[in-house]
């Protein structure tokens, strides 16, 4: 399948703007409130998903498990565009997951049918891929002090009800010989899950140029995306 026009927009604003990786992810809490929070962009999967990481013990696996439906705003400031994507999310399942759940969640991304894939897309339909990416990205894309969060307490917990700050873990390689830190690596990683977007929807607005461009995709049926030029 040919790649969306939006994708390779959002592609070469990545590698012109390296740093300006962080958008806001909103999700829906059980109650139906929309929930909005700063993530950071880690990876494009070869078939098209946005990847970001995230702590199992956090709001949005929760939200997500409830409702797939998210939407990102993403402002790069240089090249003065913002992307606003909607689409459906899932947390990667751990390797504790159920099949049931992983052959959920793949299905939901779109990544069932998989003779509609070749190559490197056909390996992001099997469980094996998406637990390969998490670890890549535990080892390359973490810092130590970000992978050790993953080992401390629960995040929201009331620090009443936490060991003191002191006594957390401060950095964490990505592996380890060392018995304490490869007990710590083994914790931490039982909470450190991907997220999956699936986009069904790209808008891309252009604040450069006068007049303004806003230009919208949205993803049809048989996959294909239609393009929508519209008024700032
Ligand atoms: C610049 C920035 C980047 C962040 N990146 C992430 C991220 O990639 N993943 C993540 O789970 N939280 C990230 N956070 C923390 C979230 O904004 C949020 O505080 C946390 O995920 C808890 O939200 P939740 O309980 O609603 O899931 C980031 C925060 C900031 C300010």
């Amino acid at each position: 399948m040919s790649q969306p026009v939006w994708r390779q927009i959002l592609e070469n604003q990545l590698t012109e703007n390296p740093k300006y990786t962080t958008y806001a992810l909103s999700t829906l809490s059980p109650e139906g409130q929309p929930k909005v929070r700063f993530v950071v962009h880690r990876s494009i999967s070869p078939s098209g998903l946005l990847i970001l990481t995230t702590d199992t013990r956090m709001q949005k696996p929760v939200h997500l498990a409830l409702n797939h439906t998210v939407e990102a705003a993403w402002w790069i400031e240089p090249s003065n565009v913002q992307f606003r994507i909607t689409g459906q999310a899932y947390t990667f399942p751990l390797p504790s997951s159920s099949p049931t759940e992983v052959s959920s969640a793949l299905q939901g991304l779109g990544l069932k049918d998989i003779e509609d894939f070749q190559g490197e897309e056909k390996e992001e339909c099997t469980s094996e891929w998406w637990e390969e990416e998490r670890i890549r990205l535990w080892e390359e894309s973490m810092s130590g002090h970000l992978r050790a969060s993953f080992a401390r307490p629960k995040p929201g917990k009331s620090l009443e009800q936490v060991e003191h700050s002191s006594e957390w873990p401060v950095s964490l390689p990505g592996k380890s010989e060392d018995p304490k830190e490869k007990e710590l690596i083994q914790l931490a990683l039982t909470h450190f899950a991907l997220i999956a977007i699936r986009p069904t929807a790209v808008e891309f607005l252009e604040l450069k140029p006068i007049p303004n461009r806003r230009t919208q995709w949205t993803l049809q049926s048989d996959g294909t995306w239609e393009e929508n030029k519209v008024a700032p």
